[in-house]
């Protein structure tokens, strides 16, 4: 399948209505997603990323419905990871004279995955190749988002391809942004976002506030995941924009988990506190709760509220790889509190609140932990917890 869009420019790439989980099992992708490659038709011919590798075939057979693969003179691996480079050996078995352009950090990376001898040209930024007509230009984008990241500039068409930035994991029949459900395409923009990008914020407002002061024209955003921006496109960039600056809504998530229910009567009687004040939380229990939506309700809340029983001097299994997301996600603007049930021995309040720390998260109340069951005194207590942590969001 080839989807046109601008003279002799087509989409090449996959839609992937079947993936579910993607870097292995670290990121839920409940509606799918699409590996986008791009060729350019001129007097000579550039293919921009490719696909994971299990699509190469299929992946071929789109190129060849535009050109002969052994037409190719040019590809351009915007992005080493293999959801991008994965169709790099079929394509290159058709064209193995073509040149490989890739990025500073890409001529580590790219060699590093495939260990070939093929035909490598290293651009860096303003860096340009003419195909005839068209004329494409490069922009280093470190950490949008590994550090071997770039962007490409196809003119006169004015699209930007920039690999990662401006994606979703969303596979749609079809390809340009007006075409789909609008509610899903932004809640699969941010889940993206949120999830993959925003360890890298600063350098996402730092790349953005670049293009932008550049002037260049912009009739298309043609990312590597998801549907094409052609509607407004800069519509995309102008929502990266505040979600880069991490300003969280006053509210709050709430995550836990249970054995026998104590830490559950716990957290909902942290939620009445919140909601007595007149602030809105979501509520998660870990154990059956999807860690990535999680993440997206956290990106977007000021307070997070965590909860565990102590099991064998440690938190529940299930808590574990949340705090861990916090650790290398660098959530910035957040404020934090801890509660936990405990039976022989406790500690699992401490070692949420160490870690809360440990993340750059202030905590603004004093942790609830009750031995067995809460009772009264205990629930009031994590009611009074929800009161301050609604306080000191209604005062940040
Ligand atoms: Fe879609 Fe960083 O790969």
């Amino acid at each position: 399948m080839k989807i046109k869009l601008t003279d002799g420019v087509y989409w090449v790439g996959i839609v992937d209505w079947a993936l579910k989980h993607f870097h292995g099992f670290e990121l839920s992708t409940h509606r799918g997603s699409t590996y986008n490659a791009y060729v350019i038709r001129d007097r000579k011919t550039a293919l921009v990323d490719t696909v994971w590798a299990p699509f190469a075939d299929e992946f071929v057979e789109n190129v060849r419905e535009v050109i002969d693969p052994t037409k190719i003179d040019y590809v351009i691996a915007n992005h080493a990871e293999p959801d991008h480079s994965g169709g790099l050996p079929a394509i290159m078995q058709h064209c193995p004279n073509a040149t490989v352009v890739v990025s500073k950090k890409g001529a580590e990376s790219i060699p590093g995955h495939y260990h070939q001898q093929w035909n490598f040209k290293t651009v860096g930024t303003g860096d340009t190749i003419s195909l005839g007509q068209h004329t494409l230009t490069f922009f280093a984008a470190p950490m949008l988002h590994w550090p071997d990241s770039m962007f490409t500039y196809l003119a006169p068409d004015a699209i930007l391809l920039p690999n990662d930035a401006f994606g979703q994991h969303y596979a749609t029949a079809f390809r340009f942004n007006d075409q789909v459900n609008q509610q899903e395409l932004f809640d699969e923009a941010l889940k993206y976002y949120a999830n993959i990008l925003t360890p890298y914020s600063k350098q996402v407002i730092a790349k953005i506030d670049e293009l932008l002061a550049m002037g260049l024209p912009v009739g298309m955003i043609a990312p590597s995941h998801g549907v094409i921006w052609r509607d407004q496109p800069l519509q995309i960039v102008h929502k990266y924009r505040p979600w880069a600056e991490q300003k969280p809504l006053p509210r709050a998530v709430i995550l836990y988990d249970t054995m026998w229910e104590a830490t559950r009567k716990m957290a909902e009687a942290v939620g009445e506190g919140l909601c007595n004040e007149g602030v809105d939380f979501k509520l998660f229990h870990m154990a059956v709760a999807d860690r990535n939506d999680v993440i997206t309700e956290i990106f977007q809340s000021k307070a997070i509220l965590i909860g565990s029983p102590t099991l064998n001097n440690g938190l529940l299994p299930t808590i574990s790889p949340i705090l861990e997301d916090c650790r290398g996600l660098r959530f910035q603007n957040k404020i934090g509190a801890a509660f936990g049930s405990y039976g022989w021995n406790g500690g699992s309040v401490k070692m949420i609140e160490k870690h809360m720390q440990d993340c750059g998260v202030p905590l603004v109340a004093e942790g609830v932990a009750a031995k067995w069951q809460p009772d009264a005194n205990a629930l009031s207590r994590c009611r009074e917890l929800g009161r301050t942590v609604a306080h000191a969001i209604q005062h940040s």
